[in-house]
């Protein structure tokens, strides 16, 4: 088992290995809880594992209710969120209970948010099942709902008290959801470097994952623990991310999130290449390291993402923040005034 531990405003652990689900119940106790528990989780995880993990509550004395929700990003909305609140109220839980997110970022998010929302605030636990949520949503105390007008408009800072994933879930994870956690293991490789980078360029495999999650999450938790809500530093964490939204609004989010991130950094490692600012050779390990992980991807064209990019969420006033790569492991925030965009990445 590893342990990354997290000194945000509220300090705790992230553990991952194998076999830990069936130890969630002894977990929560050392932590202090007792009492109700609300499992949140969707249609493909909760008849995998919610049943289980009731099981072990119930063992360990909790008192645990199932939420359950239909997969996919439609459902993380404020419908579904308040029919959690109204669930939440109905089975009597107070503020000395716990919401359980279990589930990928979709059911971590939502969870999240009604617990940072429920009773000005519960106890909250988020159990991740996905890659992509393992190595990054789950950490950082992001939590948020969709609006019809764009992603992730409501929501709150608000941290887990533990992050608790069992490596035994990424058996059921279908292939596209692995390759998806992939393209946000891609940034992380180039963000950071090192170990990182040299495990993804030589493939994830069952040896090696504890070790890749570990890693990715400590470097969340130092970006996190330097600027917990995002003043600056984490920015970073938006490599590639520009062009993925411009990728995802173009195409309706038919290319899933982490995929289009992994074009993200491809665009903007070509980008710093051409520009000089990016050794080629070093372009060139990124470009292999995205090969080996099914992610070499040519979407949309840069002139069709350009619109889209004054719609970022990165932009402040005139100004867009990029997040360029002047090596592996060596990103940085650069602000472009919006009208010299185009310019910027080579179209007139
Ligand atoms: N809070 C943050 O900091 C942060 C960061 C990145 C992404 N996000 C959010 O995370 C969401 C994307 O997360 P995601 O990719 O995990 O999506 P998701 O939660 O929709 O999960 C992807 C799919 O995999 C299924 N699944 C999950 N675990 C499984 C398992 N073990 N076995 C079988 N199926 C499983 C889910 O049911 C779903 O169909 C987006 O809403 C995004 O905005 C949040």
């Amino acid at each position: 088992m590893k342990k990354v531990e997290v000194h945000a405003s509220t300090p705790y652990d992230v553990l991952i290995g194998s076999g830990l689900s069936a130890k969630i119940g002894e977990y929560l106790i050392e932590l202090g809880r007792s009492g109700k528990v609300m499992i949140v989780s969707d249609t493909h995880v909760a008849p995998l594992y919610a049943e289980g993990v009731a099981d072990e509550l119930v063992y360990r004395g909790f008192e645990p209710s199932i939420f359950t929700f239909d997969a996919g990003e439609e459902s993380k909305n404020l419908k579904t969120y308040t029919d959690l609140l109204a669930f939440l109220a109905e089975e009597g839980f107070t503020r000395t209970d716990t919401v359980l997110a279990l589930g990928g970022g979709v059911v971590g998010d939502l969870a999240g948010f009604a617990a940072a929302t429920y009773m000005r605030g519960i106890h909250f636990v988020n159990m991740p099942t996905s890659l992509l949520a393992a190595i990054d949503s789950s950490v950082g105390g992001k939590t948020a709902v969709d609006l019809p007008q764009g992603k992730n408009l409501v929501g709150a800072f608000y941290q887990p008290e533990l992050v608790l994933f069992d490596t035994d879930f990424m058996k059921s994870l279908p292939y596209d959801e692995i390759r998806n956690g992939l393209g946000e293991g891609v940034k992380y490789a180039v963000l950071e470097g090192g170990e990182i980078f040299d495990i993804l360029s030589s493939g994830l495999t069952s040896e090696n994952l504890e070790d890749f999650i570990a890693l990715s999450v400590d470097a969340k938790r130092r970006i996190v623990e330097a600027d917990e809500k995002e003043g600056g530093l984490r920015k970073l964490l938006n490599l590639g991310h520009t062009v993925a939204h411009a990728v995802e609004t173009l195409t309706e989010f038919v290319v899933p999130h982490g995929v289009a991130v992994a074009y993200g950094v491809r665009v903007m490692a070509r980008l710093a290449c051409d520009r000089g600012e990016l050794a080629e050779e070093e372009f060139f390990k990124i470009e292999e390291l995205l090969l080996e992980n099914d992610l070499a991807l040519e979407l949309n064209p840069i002139e069709e993402l350009i619109p889209f990019f004054s719609a970022d969420k990165k932009k402040a006033g005139k100004t867009l923040t990029l997040v360029t790569i002047a090596g592996i492991g060596d990103c940085r925030l650069t602000d472009v005034d919006i009208e010299d965009v185009p310019h910027y990445f080579g179209v007139e």
